[in-house]
């Protein structure tokens, strides 16, 4: 009963559209402007730097949130994990956004610091020095989803989660639908047409 809870809590607090509640406050729907899309990124470059920040921190703490919550509670394992996931499916296919949403890539980083800090560390390192060379935030995203994954399957993860099988598959999952709703992204990037990432 509680991991049920705990599901639907995870679900609604990834749903939170956190982009459209901060374009609010300067009266500006970010899926009107830039690339359209309801993530830290775009918020960044419609909104501003400060505004950018703030919704990447808070997508980022709806992945992670859930789970440390959840932990409190005695909820481990597998448990643990499908809450982790279930506020990234919230961030793309939010409740409260006519089941439309982000990329989930700041959402998953936010539950990858809990169930898997190493691989999120090293995955973060390898995010910022691409971003840093390229200045390409999407390219970074992407190459992180296929990094990511692959490090769950080579280190150990979370001592929470005493069998890997299922975080992997979901990693592996998740990654290759990251990979995915950057569609778009991937042919500007081809095409060299693909919004660079103003510091
Ligand atoms: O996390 C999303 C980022 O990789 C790309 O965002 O707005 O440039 O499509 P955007």
């Amino acid at each position: 009963m509680k991991f049920f809870i705990f599901l639907i809590v995870s679900y609604i607090i990834g749903s939170i559209p956190s982009a459209l509640i901060v374009g609010k406050i300067q009266n500006i729907d970010v899926r009107e402007h830039g690339s359209k899309n309801i993530g830290a990124t775009n918020a960044y470059r419609v909104l501003g730097r400060k505004y950018g920040i703030i919704v990447f921190l808070m997508d980022m703490f709806k992945g992670m949130l859930p789970l440390i919550f959840a932990s409190t509670f005695g909820i481990k394992d597998n448990y643990l994990v499908l809450i982790g996931f279930i506020s990234v499916i919230g961030h793309t296919f939010s409740i409260f956004a006519k089941f439309k949403g982000g990329k989930g890539v700041a959402t998953s980083f936010g539950m990858f610091i809990f169930l898997a800090p190493i691989q999120s560390l090293i995955s973060i390192i390898i995010f910022i020095i691409i971003v840093y060379l390229s200045r390409y935030i999407s390219l970074g995203s992407i190459i992180s989803a296929i990094i990511l994954p692959t490090l769950v399957l080579l280190l150990p993860v979370n001592k929470v989660i005493s069998d890997k099988r299922l975080i992997s598959v979901l990693s592996l999952l998740l990654g290759a639908y990251v990979i995915y709703k950057h569609k778009a992204n991937i042919k500007r990037l081809i095409n060299h047409n693909e919004n660079k990432f103003n510091f």
